[in-house]
């Protein structure tokens, strides 16, 4: 099957793309391409060359899955090489996106025209690359290093009318792209215009100078990645080589990202934040119920944030309250944090005044039966949830939606006592709802295909990545999380001290360790959680008994004097743990780094099989994606299944076993699911399949 369309227009070869959904190059793609190319140099009836696509993409750049696999004849910078070298002109017709890859065909030709809706990038640093097939070379040739360089480093496409504005467009149109297309390659078809030159007019002192003044500033903030020096060098090189040269280094540098284990764990989250849209039993036939308002029952710090959330999409919302004071606070919160936005130039007065308006407050449940949706964000205690399910049944429109904001509570205990369990599920926000992308939509066996689908289809309207979960205590995030709280009990018990503790997340790549997330969000919510369900935890709950609740009480595992917001080591919280230690008959040993991690992180992976097990969650990708967007585990490390895999499975039952010995703890014990795998030489990735 040809994925490359050849006819001949007037006097002009017309070369269209298509291959849906996205037109990636396709190793069939490629040859598709050279083939043309080489066909209309030869073809008498041409002048000049066309290269177009159909569908709602120009090109979305290189074929994603193909990488890592061995390449197949002809390569991209071939193809783009026969492009540029053509002695017929050709012009790149972009209509929809031209990114990575794609955007490097358009450079390789002579010509571009796009309509104005087009957007064009490089995203190629967001998989942990560079763009490998000449953009590092022929973007700063065409617009100078010093425009080129931040569109690399961000990988955020610009508009067409920015493109133009860059010269890195020769048109815009809003008709028919194709057509204008032919017309420029008519015109430079009579100017005799051959093989593409590679100027250097915009590579001048002042834009190198330019260029290097932002290079370092990426390079101070590269947090380690090995694509941003890999950027600065590729771009660096046009300054100092000729272009053939820069194209070598270029690709060796790509090469050399392509098979690093950081930029593979991207390339995986891209695939898996694709795939977890695709929900068993909720296939695209299921059509979403109309979402026209929204009503939020709770003004607290989550309900706030929720409420905000369809403000900033442009829902109308309703925020709820039982009286007049908690309302009025909650919408002052939501105020103050409109004026940070303002003040930080994130967001404009106007705008600010626009979404708070589209927040109305309320007194009383009544005001919740006009929205076709409503979210519960109410306090954490399954009667409160209940008396608001209740009197929710009698007020709510048929047909509305009713989700609970719950991050433990099972949601069938609360869609039973109303009358439309297939109305109801869990919609699980992370803090600060309005900022983290997570949110775990939770299905019960009663709920209703579409009020799923509608769930989904919301959330991705208020720009989060859901993820549709099984319903279970703690549903799939918080349920790992607890695997890491209970860790890291066990390893202050056995030697271990918070700034170790942190030490070995911070150095993964987490933002924080767990002592200081314990401490910002407040020790309180755990040890009330705890007592709720009879569970202790002699460190954390002495801590909170002390009367250290974390940062808002200035000390928790950490000091805070004068409202420090980075905690430092409090020497009587260490003498409280050796304390513990010392009643418990143990003898304190160190732990190295990599054997904290291995014990936070290990037993995780184990709860992660049994959710897997389970059925809560549909595929390990759908974990990775949790922890990514849910709790900032580090996105190049790809999620906790991910990283299980490529440390090998059967490495990591090992040390859960030794660890349940050890410990004489029953529930370290590897999980079934993952000592199958690892028996079998098998990872989580292989259950795709
Ligand atoms: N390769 C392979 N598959 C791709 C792809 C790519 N470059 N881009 C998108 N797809 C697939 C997706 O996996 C998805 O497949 P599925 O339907 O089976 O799940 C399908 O195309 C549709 O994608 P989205 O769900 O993301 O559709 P949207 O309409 O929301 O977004 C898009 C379209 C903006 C093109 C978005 O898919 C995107 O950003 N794609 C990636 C672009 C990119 O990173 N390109 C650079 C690649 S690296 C490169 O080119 C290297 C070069 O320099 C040598």
């Amino acid at each position: 099957m040809t994925m490359v369309r050849y006819e001949v227009r007037g006097h002009i070869a017309l070369a269209t793309i298509d291959n849906p959904p996205v037109n990636a190059l396709s190793a069939a793609v490629r040859a598709g391409l050279a083939e043309a190319i080489q066909r209309a140099n030869a073809d008498a009836a041409a002048v000049a060359v066309v290269i177009a696509a159909t569908g709602k993409a120009f090109i979305a750049g290189a074929d994603i899955s193909e990488f890592g696999k061995p390449p197949v004849a002809p390569l991209l910078p071939d193809v783009l090489d026969a492009i540029a070298r053509s002695r017929k002109p050709v012009v790149a017709a972009i209509q929809g996106v031209a990114l990575g890859g794609g955007l490097e065909v358009a450079l390789a030709c002579q010509g571009r025209v796009a309509l104005a809706s087009a957007k064009l990038g490089l995203p190629e640093i967001k998989l942990g690359l560079i763009p490998g097939a000449g953009g590092t070379q022929r973007l700063p040739r065409l617009i100078g290093a010093a425009k080129a360089f931040p569109m690399m480093l961000s990988g955020e496409p610009i508009t067409a009318g920015q493109a133009l504005e860059y010269g890195l467009l020769d048109e815009v149109v809003s008709g028919d792209v194709v057509a204008a297309a032919v017309r420029l390659a008519e015109v430079l078809a009579e100017e005799g215009r051959g093989p593409l030159a590679h100027a250097t007019e915009r590579l001048t002192e002042a834009d190198h100078e330019a260029f290097e003044l932002l290079a370092g500033e990426a390079l101070r903030k590269a947090e380690g990645m090995p694509n941003v020096p890999a950027l600065v060098e590729a771009v660096r090189s046009l300054f100092r080589m000729p272009f053939e040269e820069g194209l070598k280094v270029e690709r060796r540098l790509f090469l050399e990202l392509v098979a690093d284990e950081r930029s593979k764990a991207l390339r995986h989250v891209f695939f898996a934040e694709r795939e977890v849209a695709k929900v068993p039993g909720v296939g695209p036939e299921v059509q979403p119920r109309e979402i026209r308002s929204a009503a939020v029952i709770g003004a607290g710090t989550m309900g706030g944030g929720i409420a905000m959330c369809f403000a900033n999409a442009g829902i109308p919302v309703t925020l709820i309250e039982t009286a007049q004071a908690p309302l009025d606070n909650g919408m002052n919160r939501i105020a103050a944090i409109y004026d940070i936005s303002v003040q930080r130039g994130s967001l404009t007065p106007e705008a600010r005044a626009q979404r708070l308006k589209r927040i109305t407050p309320a007194v009383g449940l009544i005001a919740a039966a006009t929205a076709d949706i409503v979210i519960e964000a109410a306090f954490e205690e399954i009667g409160v949830k209940r008396d608001i399910f209740t009197g929710l049944d009698k007020v709510a429109k048929p047909g509305a939606v009713l989700a609970s904001n719950t991050s433990y509570l099972d949601i069938p205990t609360i869609a039973a006592v109303t009358s439309r369990p297939q109305d109801v599920l869990g919609m699980h926000f992370f803090s600060p709802a309005n900022v983290m992308k997570l949110l775990e939509i939770v299905r019960t066996q009663e709920v209703a295909a579409d009020a799923i689908a509608t769930a989904v289809a919301l959330g991705r309207k208020l720009g989060k990545v859901p993820v549709v979960v099984g319903n279970g205590f703690g549903f799939v995030g918080n349920r790992m999380l607890e695997q890491r709280t209970r860790a890291t009990e066990r390893l202050l018990v056995a030697g271990a001290l918070p700034h170790e503790i942190d030490a070995a997340l911070t150095g993964f790549g987490f933002k924080m360790g767990p002592c200081a997330m314990a401490d910002l969000a407040g020790l309180d919510i755990g040890w009330r959680s705890r007592k709720a369900r009879g569970i202790k935890a002699a460190v954390a709950d002495a801590i909170c008994e002390a009367g250290w609740l974390g940062q808002k009480t200035g000390r928790g595992y950490y000091l805070y004097p004068q409202g420090a917001r980075v905690g430092q080591r409090d020497p009587e919280v260490e003498a409280l743990i050796a304390r513990i230690s010392a009643e418990r008959g143990l003898t304190r040993r160190p732990f190295s780094q990599e054997e904290i991690l291995a014990r936070l992180l290990d037993p995780m992976v184990n709860e992660g099989a049994r959710i897997l097990a389970e059925g809560i969650a549909t595929r390990p990708g759908d974990i990775d994606v949790v922890w990514i967007h849910g709790y900032n585990w580090p996105a190049w490390r790809g999620g906790p299944m991910f990283w299980a895999d490529s440390v090998g499975l059967d490495v990591i039952a090992k040390r859960l076993a030794a660890q349940a010995e050890e410990i004489g703890d029953k529930a370290l014990e590897p999980a079934p699911l993952l000592k199958r795998l690892a028996a079998e030489g098998r990872g989580f990735g292989s259950l795709k399949s």
